[in-house]
Order: structure tokens, then C-alpha cells, then sequence
């Protein structure tokens, strides 16, 4: 997207909004630092999203749980540095929106005050709707976020697909109805069934942005080293993978070890 002087145009909630009512899907995927970030944007990706799985991505740790606020900064400020056209969207780590609604937004400040990133993402519905009015009150675009939330992993107990039973399922439908009313711009889905996920994204005006949560969603995320295939063992129905980085990586490695090994490298013109 550029403008008539040729300068790329920045993806704003206007234009995530307009994307929805024209029917064109939006691409999202996460980035946690400043390289990779440069090359997801370069391709012309929608939104990058400064997950809190890079806890577990970036960090190794087995849940999201872990990651802290100052943590979050340091990537989104890492992911802002990068990016010319994206928009910057960033997880409210776990602990920094729940307790109360003054703490929340001091938290959402905090990330835009010192990242440079243009909304923050949280989980969650009624539960955190005064932390959702006083965000928004403040200026500051909210994405949700539905579904499978990983900041309760340990109440659901597995990463099973959610909201199959119709309880759960009405209050995922009020719950969207709820954010979309109260001014969220976006809404991620994750791990519901298509169905829902088509109900939900076709009765709101917000964009729906799903993971594994069908093709009837307006846009859908996925984490990046998953898609590349740098995680490994992490292979769910819903996962595309467009690259098989885990070997590729291995392979260079291995060449390069043996190039070291081997008196190869470096050669006489690799040096001064
Ligand atoms: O943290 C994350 O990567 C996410 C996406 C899976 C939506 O929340």
C-alpha cells in the first residue's frame, strides 16, 4: 500500500476496519525482534503481533505465564524499530491487566510510552471489561482476544479446541459482542470451531482475526516460528508451514561446522 509520492502507507485500525468491509482478509503473524520483524513487514504483512508466546518462543518457557511488562518492551521496542508499513500490536503480559483497571492502563501506557507501538492485545471478556473501558478511554486501540486464552492454561487445563459446549459457546458470542460494543478494533479467535468462528465474525462489526479457528474468520495470525518451522515438535491441525527451518538451520550449521573443522573457512578472500 503507498501513497501517490510512493511512500508506504501505514496500516492503522482504519485500515484494518476498511479491509473487513471490503472483504479483503488481513495477515498477521507475530515478531519479537528487530530482524525479523524487517523482513515480515518488507513482505507486506498486515500486523505484526508482539505476542506473549514469545515467552515460550523466545525464552523456552512452557506457558506464557512467565514473561514480564519490561520483558514485553524490550521486544515490541525491538519490533518497532523495524517496521515502516505494519501496525505494532502488543500483548498485555499475564498480571498486568487482571488485578485492577488503574494498573492495567498504567501497564498499556507503559508499552506505548516506551515501545512506540501503535495498540495492545488482551484476553479475556467480561471479566476484564473495566480494564477494557479505561484502556480505550485513554486513546489506546485494543485488540481481544477469545477462545483459547493462553494466560489460563491452568484453569482449562489443556490447549484443546474451546467453546464446543453451547455454555461456553454463548459466552464466547457475548463476550465478542461485548468488545466489539465497548470499541475494540480487532478481535483474535483461537481454537474454536469454524462454525463459531464464522457466527461470531459475521454478527460483529470488528475485524475476527482467527488461529485455528476457520477460514470464515477477517483475518488470521499465526506464530511465526511455527509457520517456518522453526519450532519443531509444534504440529497442530491448524499449522501451515511454508518453510522447514528447523533442518535448513541444522544443515548450515553442519556445513559450516565442518567448513571450521576442515581448514575451509575462512578462505584466503574471506580475510584482510
Ligand atoms: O501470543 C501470541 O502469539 C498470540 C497469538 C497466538 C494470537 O496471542
Amino acid at each position: 500500500m503507498s501513497t501517490a509520492t510512493g511512500e508506504l502507507k501505514r496500516v492503522t485500525t482504519h485500515t484494518i476496519q476498511a479491509m473487513k468491509n471490503r472483504g479483503e482478509k488481513i495477515a498477521m503473524l507475530t515478531a519479537y525482534d528487530f530482524s525479523t520483524a524487517r523482513i515480515l513487514d518488507d513482505a507486506g504483512i498486515d500486523i505484526l503481533l508482539v505476542g506473549d508466546s514469545a515467552s515460550n518462543v523466545m525464552a523456552g518457557h512452557e506457558t506464557t505465564l512467565p514473561i514480564t511488562l519490561d520483558q514485553m518492551i524490550y521486544h515490541a521496542q525491538s519490533v518497532v524499530r523495524a517496521v515502516n508499513r505494519a501496525m505494532v500490536v502488543v500483548d498485555l503480559p499475564f498480571g498486568s491487566y487482571q488485578s485492577n483497571s488503574e494498573i492495567a492502563l498504567s501497564s498499556a501506557i507503559r508499552i506505548m510510552k516506551e515501545s512506540g507501538a501503535h495498540a495492545v492485545k488482551l484476553e479475556g471478556g467480561e471479566e476484564v471489561e473495566e480494564s477494557i473501558r479505561r484502556i480505550l478511554r485513554a486513546g489506546i486501540p485494543i485488540m481481544g482476544h477469545l477462545g483459547l486464552t493462553p494466560q489460563s492454561i491452568y484453569k482449562f487445563g489443556t490447549y484443546t479446541v474451546r467453546a464446543k459446549e453451547e455454555a461456553e459457546a454463548q459466552k464466547l458470542r457475548d463476550d465478542a459482542k461485548l468488545l466489539d460494543e465497548l470499541g475494540c478494533f480487532a478481535l483474535v479467535l483461537e481454537k474454536i470451531p469454524a462454525q463459531l468462528a464464522m457466527e461470531v465474525s459475521e454478527s460483529i462489526e470488528i475485524p475476527t482475526i482467527g488461529i485455528g479457528a476457520g477460514k470464515h474468520c477477517d483475518g488470521q495470525v499465526l506464530v511465526t516460528q511455527d509457520m517456518l518451522g522453526i519450532t519443531k515438535e509444534f504440529k497442530p491441525r491448524f499449522l501451515r508451514r511454508y518453510l522447514e527451518l528447523f533442518e535448513a538451520i541444522g544443515d548450515a550449521t553442519k556445513r559450516y561446522i565442518t567448513d571450521v573443522k576442515q581448514l575451509d573457512f575462512p578462505n584466503d578472500s574471506e580475510q584482510y
